[in-house]
């Protein structure tokens, strides 16, 4: 817990804790870029494997090289019988973060990363079984169906949605799945990256670093701000009664879930693609008033706290219009975002020394340890 005689934690801001040459958050002309990529510009002319392929490899791949790599990934889908056993022990209640941290984990021991020259073929692995195991395990706890891997869906997306979903995605779902995966590839040193590098720069394998990723990624103030956006703005049915609701929590000094950024001071790059996406998907579909209701919190917030939407906000009417549920959005966040994390563990790795900051200590001065019988 917090003393409140100490001053508010910074929790970093501003410092910079390493180099990397992955990507660009907020510097000035270049907002968002992988790689030397514009997020936007890959988000409206690449796929998401893409995108993947420049993350872990480092360069975008000619049309042969992403043939092949989308057969490779394609390839590595299926779960060894004991995760699958392992999946089947998990309760349906269990929430799918910590399903997949456990999935993950378990690969890791299954299938050892015993040399760091397999880090590449670990990192596709990760990627492609990722949809897998969120996907058995979900289709095994709640409906008792045991699903195959089979699937001709080329991209990860795809796989994503017809194991979800049990039929062929639409061309439109398929469509808004890659580019929702792409703006969730890779944003620099955030706090499940980060994770992840301090991970790896102990030299420990890469399945313990996406596991500490994994659980870092899970909590409401990063990755789960998804899923909490989407319980905020489903509990109402109109703009109007979204609008008083939403003044009364400012009111209490309530957090906002979906909105400002610990980098991003005027606008989340992101969230402009993702916005066009929402509506458009509630133009083509039932619900136009979830949009309506998303459209006007973001209003208010903007009037009220000149707070703008980060890239979670958005995602969550989107998500809800695929009918995905909720408990599995932040879990997609994982399915995209293990290619960053991938990237940064092999960066950490090619230069690595093990990260270990200072504490400036606040604690009581030294004293002594009186004997058990002396002490009140
Ligand atoms: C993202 C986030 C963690 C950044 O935190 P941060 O850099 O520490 O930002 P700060 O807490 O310094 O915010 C500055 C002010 O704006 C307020 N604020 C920031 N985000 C807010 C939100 N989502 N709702 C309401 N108020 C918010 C803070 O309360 C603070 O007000 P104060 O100065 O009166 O104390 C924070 O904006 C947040 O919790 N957002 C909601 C969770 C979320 O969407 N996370 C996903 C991020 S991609």
């Amino acid at each position: 817990m917090n003393n409140p005689s100490h001053k508010r934690s910074s929790g970093l801001r501003g410092h910079i804790a390493g180099q990397t040459s992955i990507s660009t958050v907020g510097v000035r002309g270049s907002g968002l870029s992988y790689r030397g990529y514009d997020v936007i510009d890959l988000a409206h002319k690449s796929t998401f494997e893409e995108v993947a392929y420049l993350l872990l490899y480092g360069k975008l791949p000619n049309a042969t090289e992403l043939r092949a790599y989308l057969q490779t990934l394609k390839g590595m889908r299926q779960l060894p019988p004991e995760l699958k056993q392992a999946l089947e022990t998990i309760p349906a209640n269990t929430h799918p973060m910590d399903v997949l941290r456990t999935g993950c984990s378990l690969l890791g021991n299954l299938e050892r990363e015993t040399h760091f020259d397999q880090q590449l073929e670990k990192a596709n692995r990760m990627l492609a079984i990722f949809p897998s195991i969120i996907n058995y395990w979900y289709h095994f706890s709640h409906h008792q169906k045991r699903i195959q891997e089979n699937s001709t869906e080329a991209t990860i997306g795809g796989y994503f949605l017809e194991l979800l979903h049990r039929q062929k995605p639409s061309v439109l779902h398929r469509q808004v799945m890659n580019v929702s995966l792409i703006l969730y590839a890779e944003h620099e040193f955030n706090a499940s990256t980060f994770a992840a590098r301090v991970c790896a720069s102990t030299l420990s394998d890469i399945h313990s670093a996406i596991t500490a990723a994994i659980g870092t990624l899970r909590g409401p103030l990063h990755g789960g701000a998804n899923e909490a956006a989407s319980e905020l703005i489903s509990q109402w049915k109109t703009p109007e009664e979204a609008e008083t609701a939403l003044m009364e929590m400012l009111e209490r000094k309530e957090l906002i879930m979906g909105f400002g950024h610990a980098v991003y001071t005027d606008a989340d790059p992101r969230n402009v693609v993702i916005q066009q996406w929402a509506k458009h998907l509630s133009e083509a579909g039932a619900a136009p008033e979830l949009y309506a209701i998303a459209e006007r919190v973001d209003e208010v917030m903007k009037r009220e706290k000149n707070l703008f939407p980060n890239v979670d906000f958005y995602h969550a009417p989107v998500y809800q219009y695929m009918n995905i549920p909720r408990s599995l959005f932040t879990p997609l966040f994982v399915c995209s975002r293990v290619t960053g994390w991938c990237a940064h563990i092999f960066e950490q790795r090619s230069n690595n020394r093990i990260i270990r900051p200072k504490a400036a200590y606040v604690g009581p001065s030294l004293q002594k340890v009186l004997p058990l019988a002396e002490r009140i």
